[in-house]
């Protein structure tokens, strides 16, 4: 809606995981390195943790480019709220299975034919599976068979688990122990610091056709930290509502008023919030507290 007014050539702050838009920081770069290593060295499972909206399913897509790069055949699943027939069905649809979808026996001799045929050929295969913390524990077992799949090269399939930070404790559940120990390589993501966050909305702005912008003062990007608590998500809606406001108000130039305003429509709240004009009564536990915000998902 803004692009024209600020000349934007992409919008710079969408709330999809585009590759395209990604802003390398040490702890993304390394968390995809170790994606593409894990992957790379077949040792079985890898797992990236990290809260809602610091990245995750942005770094699978960016393992997938890599994956499509390499002609490395995966299953990436995306809904993990799923039964272990449908957790078969989807493998099946993903990897283009020959065979009859709804049949567990049958997904299972024709992925064991693909995953033998890829590593005659000296590639591995990947299955991917996004917010991991939601599956069931059935459908965790048979993620645990699949990743015992193995030839004298090595495991023939290779598993990565992305989700929230509860993924890591339901790992920890004694009959997920034997999971647990084929697990190779563990990273988190961790919401952005200050200078992060500079960078992520400058390389953002860039990425959008505005180099060098000025659209958002240093002032004004500490308190937009401050309120998103450095989640990427968050300071997204938060730039993308501070940009239409500007484009409203003809402005270039985003100001803290307006970012009351945005906090307020999107009933943000961050620690040592205070309601205008009073004290709050709990004021140390709101110091404690997690930033909120409702989220379409
Ligand atoms: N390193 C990054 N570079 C660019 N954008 C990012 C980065 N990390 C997160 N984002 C953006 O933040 C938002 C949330 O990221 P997402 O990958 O969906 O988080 P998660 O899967 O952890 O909830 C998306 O709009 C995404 O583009
Ligand atoms: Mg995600």
């Amino acid at each position: 809606m803004y692009n024209a007014f600020f000349g934007f050539t992409d919008s710079p702050f969408n709330l999809s995981p585009d590759p395209a838009f990604l802003y390398r920081s040490e702890q993304h770069e390394e968390a995809l390195a170790n994606l593409i290593y894990g992957v790379q060295s077949r040792k079985g499972f890898i797992v990236l943790t990290g809260e809602v909206g610091t990245g995750k399913t942005t770094m699978l897509e960016c393992l997938r480019d890599f994956l499509e790069s390499q002609y490395i055949e995966f299953a990436f699943i995306f809904n993990s709220r799923i039964n272990s027939d449908q957790f078969f069905e989807m493998i099946a649809y993903d990897l283009d299975l020959r065979c009859q979808r709804t049949s567990k026996t049958e997904v299972l001799f024709a992925l064991n034919q693909l995953l033998l045929q890829q590593s005659q050929q000296g590639r591995t295969t990947v299955l991917i599976i996004d917010e991991a913390h939601n599956l069931e524990w059935e459908v965790l077992e048979e993620i645990r068979l699949l990743g015992n799949l193995e030839n004298r090269r090595g495991k023939l399939i290779q598993v990565i688990l992305a989700g929230q930070p509860e993924l890591d404790r339901k790992l920890d559940a004694p009959n997920l122990r034997q999971l647990k120990q084929r697990i190779v390589l563990r990273c988190a993501l961790e919401p952005l610091d200050l200078g992060q966050t500079t960078e992520y909305i400058n390389s953002r702005m860039e990425k959008g056709g505005m180099p060098g912008q000025q659209v958002f003062p240093p002032d004004l990007i500490a308190d937009i930290h401050g309120r998103s608590q450095g989640i990427p998500r968050v300071i997204n809606a938060i730039c993308d509502n501070l940009l239409l406001t500007c484009f409203a108000m003809e402005t270039r130039i985003a100001t803290v008023e307006m970012l009351d305003e945005v906090s307020k429509d999107m009933r943000l709240e961050w620690p040592g919030r205070r309601p205008r004009g009073q004290r709050s009564r709990y004021a140390d536990e709101t110091l404690e507290q997690a930033p909120f915000f409702t989220r379409g998902d």
